[in-house]
């Protein structure tokens, strides 16, 4: 991915459009980086849409949309979410629209689904829900909020930011109406992308510039992309290919290889998953937040949030940090999450995160590091 990024800027470096040799490179580096998001998320290229990263994203999205909805519409959005799937929608309200929220359990921080299914009603226009949690991890089933949303005719967002390292993303199986995602927490450049369905795409109207296209996608992404991490999304997904293809080398195409990678780093976080959680649970004064059960894995992934009594998460996160250990303290944006759960004035929480080139005896070494630190 590295490489992608310099060799571009070192021989491509161009604006797209023009009648010449690099800007037409440029040109097929942007379909070729489409058609790369287009397998890691199985959707059409002429689906993805690329912006500076997902913040970003759904801000254009909530105000393009917002443009067809007035007083008395509803959307429907959940605590449980980082705020970057939150305020860009109840910015919304200036016009009248009312938001509607889900409530989340507070024993294992998973989604009040009951809750859910009566929020959405004759109104709702849009449901915007999280794929994984950035703090405590749940892993929600968007499968059903879509279902639901569909149900009610209203359109549904999935944030899948936190999601997309963890586990295979297919829209086309969801029939979800928006995705977005960002590349960088998937091990390439920063980079926001978002899924839209073609039809969408198409009715929708983008605030735009005059001169460009009413074209798909491009009508969506203004002024000059970032060329050089677009480059670097097309082998950040060949890696993961790669990756897949070490896993399981009889798979015959790209979006193959990508499933395959999936279950290799499947098997190899749950494992750290399972260690992790034993360890915690065995460090006295340590809370931990969301699910626990190792018989209900299936629904989180491996990304931990937790509380030691008689020290501030920030404590936790500079010993470690001093020790070699890169971790979060505060909310990560989650921050209804934080309020609700009343950790919000007390620095939040600690949060550990696991991903596929982590190894067991890192994990070991964390247990033993936090909890010579709680001791
Ligand atoms: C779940 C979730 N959603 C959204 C975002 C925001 O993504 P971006 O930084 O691409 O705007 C993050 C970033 O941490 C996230 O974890």
């Amino acid at each position: 991915m590295i490489d992608a990024i310099s060799d571009y800027l070192a021989r491509n470096n161009a604006n797209t459009g023009g009648a010449y040799h690099t800007s037409r490179k440029t040109d097929l580096m942007l379909l070729e980086a489409r058609s790369a998001m287009g397998d890691f998320l199985n959707c059409a290229a002429d689906e993805i849409v690329f912006g500076a990263n997902m913040t970003t994203l759904t801000f254009a999205m909530s105000r393009a949309l917002g443009r067809e909805l007035g007083p008395g519409d509803e959307i429907v959005l959940t605590l449980l979410d980082h705020d970057a799937n939150f305020s860009p929608w109840k910015a919304l309200e200036e016009k009248g629209v009312v938001i509607r929220t889900v409530k989340f359990n507070e024993n294992d921080c998973t989604l009040d689904m009951d809750d859910l299914a009566e929020k959405i009603g004759r109104r709702t226009r849009v449901v915007a829900v999280g794929y994984a949690s950035n703090a405590v991890g749940t892993i929600n089933n968007v499968g059903e909020v879509v279902r639901l949303a569909r149900q009610a005719g209203a359109l549904s967002y999935i944030d899948a930011v936190h999601y997309a390292p963890h586990g295979p993303i297919d829209v086309h199986a969801l029939d979800c109406d928006f995705l977005a995602c960002s590349t960088y927490k998937f091990f390439g450049p920063h980079m926001g992308v978002l899924y839209g369905k073609r039809e969408h795409l198409k009715k929708l109207r983008p605030y735009k510039v005059r001169p460009l296209t009413d074209d798909i996608p491009n009508c969506w992404e203004w002024g000059t992309l970032n060329h050089e991490c677009i480059a670097g999304i097309t082998a950040c997904v060949d890696y993961w290919a790669e990756l897949g293809r070490r896993a399981k080398p009889t798979v015959a195409t790209r979006r193959a290889a990508i499933l395959a990678a999936h279950e290799a780093i499947h098997e190899h976080e749950r494992a750290m998953m399972e260690k992790m959680i034993a360890g915690f649970l065995a460090i006295p004064g340590l809370k931990l937040y969301g699910i626990s059960d190792p018989r209900r894995f299936e629904h989180r992934c491996a990304t931990f949030v937790v509380r030691i009594k008689g020290h501030t998460p920030l404590e936790l996160a500079t010993k470690l940090g001093e020790r070699g250990f890169f971790t979060w303290d505060g909310n990560y944006y989650a921050l209804n999450l934080a309020e609700q759960l009343d950790v919000e004035r007390l620095g939040g929480f600690l949060r550990i995160g696991l991903v596929h080139y982590n190894t067991m005896q890192e994990v070991e070494r964390l247990l033993r590091t936090l909890a010579e630190i709680a001791g």
